[in-house]
């Protein structure tokens, strides 16, 4: 399993520490498309790098990160077929993925503390998607980015 990684200035070091989370708990590599500098770095470019690699199949997952977590999904869910949840709790990031199937995640390096960090991420990668009923409902947003095409 390979997972992109990126961030901004304010999440620098959540990042490194997510990333080696990851990569020693579950065997995954883990891809940075940065930043790693603490100069201000807008979050867009993150978010966006991250979200192309997830839909050309370069990863099979995200994770963002920026203050709040939300600049930056906000950024990767305007890249088509991606679906970035944030989440300040495991409960949704659980949830978002047995019913959502979400593909990339998104907290705050100012809004969650390292360790409650760690369980939403654990909470994420070890979620199911579990079809039935829910892929109605996924195939029902990939509908409405055909639309938006088509304006
Ligand atoms: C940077 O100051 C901050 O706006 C950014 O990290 C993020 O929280 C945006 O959503």
């Amino acid at each position: 399993m390979k997972i992109g990684i990126g961030n901004d200035h304010v999440a620098v070091e959540y990042k490194k520490i997510i990333s080696q989370y990851i990569e020693e708990k579950y065997g995954y590599e883990v891809i940075d498309f940065g930043t790693d500098s603490t100069e201000r770095f807008d979050y867009p470019i993150a978010g966006e790098a991250v979200a192309n690699a997830v839909v050309s199949g370069q990863v099979e997952k995200g994770i963002v990160l920026c203050g709040t977590g939300v600049g930056i999904s906000l950024a990767a869910n305007k890249v088509n077929g991606i679906r970035c949840v944030t989440c300040s709790e495991p409960y949704s990031a659980k949830l978002s993925r047995e019913h959502n199937n979400t593909n990339m995640l998104a907290f705050g390096a100012r809004v969650v503390g390292i360790e409650l960090a760690k369980m939403i991420v654990d909470a994420w990668l070890e979620g199911k998607f579990e079809g039935g009923r829910h892929q109605r409902r996924i195939d029902l947003l990939a509908e409405i980015e055909e639309k938006q095409k088509k304006q």
